[in-house]
C-alpha cells in the first residue's frame, strides 16, 4: 500500500521512565486524511513532533515516502508541511509579508510566493485582513494563517497537531471549514485531535492511540459500520403517544426508544440505509409529521469510551 507517512514500534520514553508512546504503529495511506485521536495526554504531541523531527524517539522507526526521519531528515521533511504548537509570527509583519518572510527561508522566489500567498489567503479567509498587522489577529486567524504557511511550498504531506485547540466555537468551525477544503488537495493529511466528533467531521480515516498505544486503526465509515445501533434523533409536529410505542417497536431495525420532550425521541435503531429510509416513512406512516430526523453519532461516542476505558 502507499503509505506516505509510516511508523513503525516508535517508543518514546522521558526521563523519569515514562512512556508517553509505546511501540506504535502508523499508517497513513496516500490522499487519506487521518485523524490521529486520543484524550489528552495520550501522546499525540509527542508522536507528531518524532515524525516531525523536532524530537528524538526513544527507539522506533518513522517514514514519509519512504525516507527515515531518522537518518535523513532533511529529505524526509522536504515534502511535508506542518503546524505543531500554537504558531508565534512577527507581530508586526501582514499576512503577505509573513508569508514572504517564510517563503524566502525554504527557497521559493518572491513571485512564486506572491502568487501563492494570495491563492492561500483566500483558502485561509484572511484576504480582507492582507494589509493588517498579524499582532492583531485573533488566535483562529493567527491558525488560518499558520495553516497557510504550511501550504506554501505546495508539500504532499501535511501534518496538523490539534489545530483547533483553544479557539472558541466560532473559531473551531472556521478552522474547520478551511480543513474540509484540503480534501481537495492533492495531500496526505495527519491531524491530531481529542474531539471524536471533529475527526468524524472531517477525517476519512482515524487511528485511535491512548497512553501511547494504538487502539483502533481504520477507515471512518468502518468504524461507524461497526456500530451497528445507530442513535436517531427525531423531532416531529404531532406528540408520540403511548398507543403508538407498540407500532413504533416492530418497525424493522428499531431496538428502542426514549422520549425526549413533548414533540421529540430517540430512536435506537440497526440496519443499512435502506431500512432507514423506510423507518422515516413507518414514522409519517404514524403520523407524527416528521420535522427533523437525524443521527446524534452518540453510538460512535460509546465505542470510543469502551474502546478507552478498556486500555486502562
Ligand atoms: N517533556 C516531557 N517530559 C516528561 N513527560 C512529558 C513531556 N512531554 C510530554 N510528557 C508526558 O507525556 C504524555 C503524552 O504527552 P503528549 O503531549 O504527547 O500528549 P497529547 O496526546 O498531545 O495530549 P494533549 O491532548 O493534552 O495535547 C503526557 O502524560 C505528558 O505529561
Ligand atoms: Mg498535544
Amino acid at each position: 500500500m502507499d503509505t506516505p507517512i509510516r511508523v513503525h514500534g516508535l517508543t518514546k520514553v522521558y526521563g523519569g521512565g515514562f512512556r508517553a508512546v509505546d511501540a506504535l504503529d502508523l499508517n497513513v495511506p496516500r490522499r487519506s486524511f487521518m485523524g490521529f485521536l486520543g484524550p489528552n495526554g495520550a501522546g499525540k504531541t509527542t508522536t507528531i513532533k518524532i515524525v516531525t523531527n523536532m524530537l528524538s524517539a526513544t527507539s522506533g522507526r518513522a517514514y514519509i515516502n519512504g525516507v527515515s526521519v531518522m537518518e535523513d531528515p532533511k529529505t524526509a521533511l522536504a515534502d511535508v508541511g506542518a503546524v505543531v504548537e500554537t504558531p508565534e509570527f512577527y507581530p508586526y509583519l501582514t499576512p503577505m509579508e509573513t508569508l514572504h518572510y517564510l517563503g524566502e527561508l525554504r527557497g521559493l522566489s518572491s513571485c512564486e510566493t506572491t502568487n501563492r500567498g494570495r491563492d492561500l489567503l483566500d483558502l485561509v479567509k484572511l484576504t480582507d485582513w492582507r494589509e493588517k498587522r498579524v499582532g492583531k489577529f485573533s488566535k483562529g486567524m493567527k491558525q488560518r494563517l499558520a495553516i497557510a504557511q504550511a501550504l506554501l511550498s505546495q508539500p504532499s504531506v501535511i501534518i496538523l497537531d490539534e489545530p483547533t485547540s483553544g479557539l472558541d466555537p466560532r473559531g473551531m468551525v472556521e478552522v474547520r471549514d478551511i480543513l474540509k477544503q484540503l480534501h481537495k488537495l492533492d495531500v496526505t493529511v495527519l491531524m491530531s485531535s481529542h474531539l471524536l466528533n471533529e475527526v468524524q467531521e472531517i477525517c476519512t480515516d482515524v487511528s485511535l492511540i491512548n497512553r501511547g498505544r494504538l487502539l483502533r486503526s481504520g477507515s471512518v465509515a468502518d468504524l461507524l459500520d461497526e456500530v451497528k445501533a445507530r442513535k436517531i434523533d427525531v423531532r416531529t409536529l404531532r406528540p408520540l403517544t403511548p398507543d403508538m410505542f407498540d407500532r413504533l417497536r416492530a418497525v424493522p431495525g428499531v431496538k428502542g426508544f426514549a422520549v425526549t420532550g413533548d414533540l421529540s425521541f430517540s430512536l435506537d435503531f440497526e440496519g443499512e440505509e435502506d431500512a432507514q429510509a423506510r423507518l422515516l416513512i413507518e414514522l409519517q406512516n404514524l403520523g407524527l409529521m416528521v420535522v427533523s430526523f437525524k443521527e446524534s453519532g452518540l453510538a460512535l461516542e460509546s465505542l470510543y469510551m469502551s474502546l478507552i476505558m478498556e486500555s486502562r
